[in-house]
């Protein structure tokens, strides 16, 4: 068995993304393109990885660094072949094969690499190029074969007469070449093209001069080897990542009512018999239990949610944590570090933020609950608002077990509630409340009969 190696080319800034972040990093549902290439890659078992990196090196290099990647940097980046070129040092002495890649081709699968490295090896091949065939192959390398159906050459897009241009069949941007071979080779390329660049594209016909054959491997699967170039691009894999996780989640129990307006980023979690209605968005790190629905509209990043969860139409959740058998929304915006207890209700147009409420604890209707401490069994009236902000500084309520908060109550932080309290509607809450204790803070009622013909607001003299 021979031994193998991977040298993945990031280094490139990705000009026709027009992006002030390097290519590699942008997110293809919700991950860094990088980060695709890095697991199928890694599936292998190869000897050593190179990664050649340069714009946004830091950036790229904290974004992945787990130990087992060997980053080269390649600065100025004077074009592919300069870049593996950069990897000599690294691959000095390696008597193997080195497969080489994009970091831009976040949607190849492990087995499209196992497949060509089985390709390279039973045709004892020096040089193998992963090939496919493409109805539209603008952008791309086009392959140019010989009589004996062997790689010939490559020609670059912008360097490509028409009769080349009109060939189908591209370059994947993924090679095996034998080490040695690989180095000598990038010793000879030139600049001398549309770009005035490196083209690693060129070892092919340098290998032809030396009489090395360079195997053309053809994919059916067209799809897992597009490079990403552009923004349409990035939203093309974009469609087929989430609808890779569409069918996850659907062969995993999770019913999609829609899936094809269900957009779910790589890595979250759906349980069975959760039921997912149109337009749902689910970002970032985010858990979903079993038995829940998630109703149209709602968006849920960076967020853990317990079983048998109801969020209701158009809710927004944003890092935040929710127990079992709760009911959110509609309309809810629950903001980072909101915690909701099991069985409570976060009813409509409650805002909660940097909160955690209790078991069983009800805000059913217009709240805004920040920077509090709510304890179970407490009821939130209609309206009730807790003034956090005094126009400098943040301040803390707490509401323990068991108090009762009428409507329309504003509680001016900071402020205390004992257990088992009531608070009587329409009150302002500006000092602590023992335990057990009602507290009311409104003006008395004053009501005057009103003479027929008036109207209905009281003329001043009657004030
Ligand atoms: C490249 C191939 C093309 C192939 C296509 C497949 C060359 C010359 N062309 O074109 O034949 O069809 O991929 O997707 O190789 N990079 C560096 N350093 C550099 C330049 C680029 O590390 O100096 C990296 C980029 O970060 C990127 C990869 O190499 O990940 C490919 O570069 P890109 O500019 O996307 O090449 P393509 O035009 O797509
Ligand atoms: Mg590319």
């Amino acid at each position: 068995m021979k031994r193998y190696g991977a040298v993945i080319l990031a280094a490139g800034k990705g000009t026709r993304m027009k992006s002030n972040c390097c290519k590699v990093l942008h997110p293809v549902a919700g991950r860094p393109m990088l980060a695709y290439v890095l697991d199928a890659v890694r599936t292998l078992s190869l000897d050593r990885i190179g990664v050649v990196i340069g714009h946004q090196a830091e950036d790229v290099m904290r974004c992945f660094d787990d130990g087992d990647l060997n980053f080269v940097k390649q600065d100025p980046q004077l074009g592919t072949g300069h870049a593996v070129k950069q990897c000599y040092e690294l691959f000095q002495g390696f008597d193997g094969h080195v497969l080489i890649m994009c970091g831009d081709t976040p949607l190849v699968k492990p087995e499209t690499l196992d497949g060509f490295i089985r390709y390279h090896d039973e045709n004892s091949s020096l040089l193998s190029v992963l090939t496919t065939n493409l109805e539209n192959p603008f952008g791309y390398g086009r392959i140019l074969r010989d009589c004996a159906g062997n790689v010939a050459k490559i020609v670059e897009e912008k360097d490509a007469c028409d009769p080349e241009k009109a060939i189908k069949e591209i370059n994947t941007g993924i090679y095996i070449v034998e080490c040695s071979l690989l180095f000598r080779l990038l010793d000879r390329l030139k600049a001398e093209n549309a770009q005035k660049e490196y083209y690693l594209t060129d070892v092919v016909s340098w290998a032809n001069r030396e009489g090395v054959t360079v195997h053309g491997c053809r994919t059916e699967d067209s799809c897992v080897v597009m490079g990403v170039n552009s923004r349409s691009d990035v939203a093309a894999a974009n469609g087929v990542v989430w609808n890779r996780i569409r069918w996850e989640l659907m062969s995993e129990g999770t019913t999609l009512l829609d899936p094809s307006s269900f957009y779910g980023d790589f890595g979250i979690t759906v349980g069975p018999d959760t039921v997912i209605y149109p337009n749902v968005m689910i970002t970032g790190n985010s858990s979903i239990g079993r038995d829940c629905v998630i109703e149209p509209g709602c968006f849920i990043n960076d967020s853990r949610i317990g079983d048998r969860v109801r969020v209701l139409l158009g809710s927004k959740l944003d890092d935040v944590e929710i127990s079992e058998d709760v009911s959110i929304g509609p309309m809810a915006h629950l903001r980072p570090k909101a915690k909701i207890g099991k069985n409570a209700r976060i009813g409509n147009f409650v805002e909660v933020k940097n909160t955690t409420v209790g078991d069983r604890t009800k805000a059913a209707h217009l709240t805004y609950l920040g920077d509090s401490q709510i304890g179970d069994d407490v009821n939130i009236g209609c309206g009730t608002i807790t003034c956090n902000y005094d126009g400098k500084k943040k301040h803390r309520t707490i509401i323990e077990n068991r108090c009762f908060v009428g409507s329309d109550v504003q509680f001016v932080a900071p402020v205390e509630i004992g257990s088992g309290s009531v608070i009587g509607a329409g009150s302002t809450i500006t000092k602590d409340v023992p335990p057990n204790s009602l507290a009311v803070s409104r003006s008395k009622q004053k009501t005057f009969p009103l003479r027929l013909g008036q109207g209905l607001a009281p003329k001043n003299e009657d004030r």
